[in-house]
């Protein structure tokens, strides 16, 4: 009998302020109904130095290897995904590996694929625990990143930062997934990039956001013909670079159903609201977008969709894309409950612009300057400076 395989459990990181893009938008002269109403977003996260994705990525993992029924020793690989990496060698889940004591024998890297990442470290721990290689061991997918674009630029207000970290195994507890029943979809387009020496991402917005749109028309329709309409979504969970984007990819997979705009958006408050919930306090994650997305759906209504699917779309830019579905597992809500999934969003601060310009202004050498743990909160881990050129990290006690 096959054994079903997902996600077992589930955590993210927020860092400890946020930006109202109203506040944003007053600064910026524009309107504030183009930013809240025409892209769809409210707050986007802004990470001060010591809150770099390797910290971001060690506290979304800690909540879930200290939340409960996690066996730490079982871990045998560690994928972290991520478009922020803070070295061109050592991938983050080297250092991750150290921070959480994570098990000698387990297998440890970063994969990168602009905001699918994530996804390729997923299908790698499904396939790898499917096929037999990790001896009843579970994977540990880590999803990081800061969304920089330049101050003033189109792309200001979809910015964003945080982590999710997914536990994969055996008999999952909230998600399974059927990897033999995922749809790729993937072209070399120029829509969004981050040469080596930037620190803000280079973006073609308008084309980005057609180049989705093609991603998504070509992995659904993969997706319906690998299935043939015997998974009927309950829900569907989409990549977010910002709110307004997953209402155009919902009309356009919803258009390829059958569906004309109006239907598709009578559909859009009960099968993609649910999940947007999260992704509008952060902004973009990149990586961890659609994580954050399902993150959100689960909280709001794991305990309804036990037995049902779930549609996700995962999306990176230049590019890459993935249709696929996962099946909420009976317990899922029970266990939500315990996991406390928005505790990261409690008693966070609201920057003002002259604070968030002042954070964006110390970019080009917050790597350089040794601060000790900044202002980071009890029981987090923070970025603290380089050693002899070696980045260090510590965690404040709780
Ligand atoms: N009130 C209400 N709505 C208004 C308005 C107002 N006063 N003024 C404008 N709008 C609406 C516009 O009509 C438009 O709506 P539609 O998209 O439905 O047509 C919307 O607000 C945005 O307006 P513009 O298209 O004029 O916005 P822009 O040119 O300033 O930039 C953007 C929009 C291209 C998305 C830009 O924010 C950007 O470059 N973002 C970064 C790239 C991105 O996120 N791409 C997404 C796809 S790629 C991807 O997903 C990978 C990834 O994570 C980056």
């Amino acid at each position: 009998m096959k054994i079903a395989v997902g996600i077992d459990s589930l955590g993210f990181a927020a860092p400890q302020g946020f930006l109202d893009l109203v506040d944003l938008a007053e600064a910026r002269g524009v309107p504030a109904g183009k930013y809240v109403d025409g892209l769809g977003v409210r707050r986007m996260a802004v990470a001060q130095p010591w809150e770099d994705p390797v910290a971001l990525a060690a506290n979304a993992a800690a909540r879930v290897l200290e939340g409960p029924g996690v066996d730490r020793e079982r871990i045998g690989l560690c994928v972290v995904g991520s478009e922020t990496a803070v070295d061109h060698s050592k991938p983050i889940a080297a250092f991750l590996h150290g921070l959480l004591g994570l098990p000698a024998q387990a297998r440890v890297y970063e994969t990168k694929h602009a905001c699918f990442g994530g996804t390729a470290g997923l299908f790698t721990a499904l396939d790898w625990i499917a096929s037999g290689s990790a001896r009843g061991r579970a994977a540990l997918v880590i999803c990081t990143d800061i969304a920089r674009y330049a101050l003033r630029s189109a792309g200001e207000p979809t910015q964003g930062a945080g982590a999710v970290a997914l536990l994969v195994r055996e008999r999952p507890r909230l998600v399974s997934f059927e990897p033999t029943e995922s749809a790729s979809w993937s072209r070399d387009v120029d829509d969004f990039w981050r040469p080596l020496d930037r620190k803000e991402a280079l973006v073609d917005g308008h084309l980005s956001v057609q180049c989705y749109l093609d991603a998504i028309s070509g992995a659904y329709r993969g997706w319906t013909e690998l299935t043939r309409g015997k998974v009927a979504l309950a829900r569907r969970c989409y990549h977010v670079p910002y709110g307004k984007m997953a209402l155009k990819a919902h009309r356009h997979v919803r258009a390829l159903d059958g569906l004309s705009e109006a239907e598709a958006d009578a559909t859009f408050a009960r099968e993609v609201a649910p999940s947007l919930a999260m992704p509008a306090e952060l902004g973009n994650i990149y990586t961890g977008s659609l994580y954050l997305a399902l993150a959100s759906l689960l909280r709001a209504e794991a305990a309804s969709l036990e037995g049902q699917h779930v549609g996700h779309f995962s999306y990176g830019s230049g590019c890459t894309a993935e249709f696929f579905a996962g099946r909420v597992v009976e317990g899922a809500g029970a266990l939500c409950a315990l996991l406390e999934l928005g505790q990261p969003l409690e008693h966070r601060k609201r920057y003002t612009v002259a604070e968030y310009e002042a954070i964006r202004g110390g970019d080009a050498t917050a790597d350089r300057t040794w601060r000790g743990s900044g202002a980071a909160r009890p029981g987090e881990f923070a970025f603290v400076g380089l050693e002899k050129e070696a980045r260090r990290y510590q965690r404040v006690p709780k």
